[in-house]
């Protein structure tokens, strides 16, 4: 028996993976977080319980995982996106670790690659940014000390923002002294699913433009000059006078 930690990918029922999906369909048990992972998703499953955990706290979830042990049933553990980011998925781990419950992580696709999709953007360009930092607003004093937005945009570097539709007025303010308020910024409602819907500005005006589109929830904040990079040059990779491994000088 083991537990399958599954990526459910980003909304879209086509954008988990082969394997994701074959487990969802063959596992007797499923845990799914149905706050953020469609129904869509299960279609064609043949499981005997079907839980949505968004109703339950993790010792009702790990209660459940543990009883399907006992049975030697597979349970399909489905969450949002790529589990390893925001999923919660560590303290379920610390759990089945201490009890010898054998588990698996199935990655999906992130919210950040579903929003650079539908943005039509690379995410890293040659000079303009390299780097892209995941994280996320927090009003709470969880977060860690050097990781505060203000902290982070001092690097200029293309940045995903989760959680933190509704604190874009903070956000902005924490961006503007680094970024300054020319920087594209786009604001991605519910990417890949039926729904979806996205706005850009620049940081002077994107908490106009959300404010009138009325996002509150499941969005996702780009900012950085990749977003509206002007002329770039090309990456070194298919550049013709580079020689690398798998191609010689032209
Ligand atoms: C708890 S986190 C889960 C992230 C997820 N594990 C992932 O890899 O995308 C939820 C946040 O991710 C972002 N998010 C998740 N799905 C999204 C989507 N389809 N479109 C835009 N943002 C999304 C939003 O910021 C949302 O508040």
């Amino acid at each position: 028996m083991t537990v399958y930690f599954i990526g459910a990918g980003p909304g879209d029922p086509e954008l988990i993976t082969v394997k994701g999906q074959r487990l969802i369909r063959s596992c007797p048990v499923i845990l799914y977080a149905g706050s953020l992972v469609p129904t869509a998703v299960l279609e064609g499953h043949s499981a005997e319980q079907v839980i949505n955990s968004a109703e339950l706290h993790l010792e009702q979830i790990i209660a459940h995982l543990v009883q399907a042990h006992s049975r030697g049933l597979h349970v399909a553990r489905v969450h949002s996106g790529d589990p390893s980011l925001y999923g919660a998925i560590g303290e379920q781990i610390r759990e089945l670790r201490v009890r010898d419950i054998p588990f698996e992580i199935i990655p999906g696709v992130t919210a950040t690659a579903a929003c650079a999709a539908l943005l039509e953007s690379e995410l890293t360009l040659p000079k303009v940014s390299q780097t892209l930092i995941l994280t996320r607003y927090s009003g709470r004093a969880d977060m860690p000390d050097g990781e505060q937005l203000r902290d982070l945009a001092r690097h200029r570097a293309t940045m995903a923002i989760h959680l933190g539709v509704s604190h874009i007025a903070r956000i902005v303010e924490e961006l503007l002294p680094h970024y300054g308020p020319d920087c594209p910024i786009a604001v991605v409602h519910r990417a890949s699913w039926p729904d979806q819907d996205w706005v850009k500005g620049r940081l002077a005006d994107i908490e106009e433009l959300v404010r009138a589109k009325g996002y509150r929830r499941t969005a996702l904040i780009v900012v950085g000059e990749v977003l509206d990079p002007g002329d770039f040059s090309d990456a070194a990779l298919y550049r013709a006078s580079h020689a690398h491994l798998y191609r010689s000088n032209s």
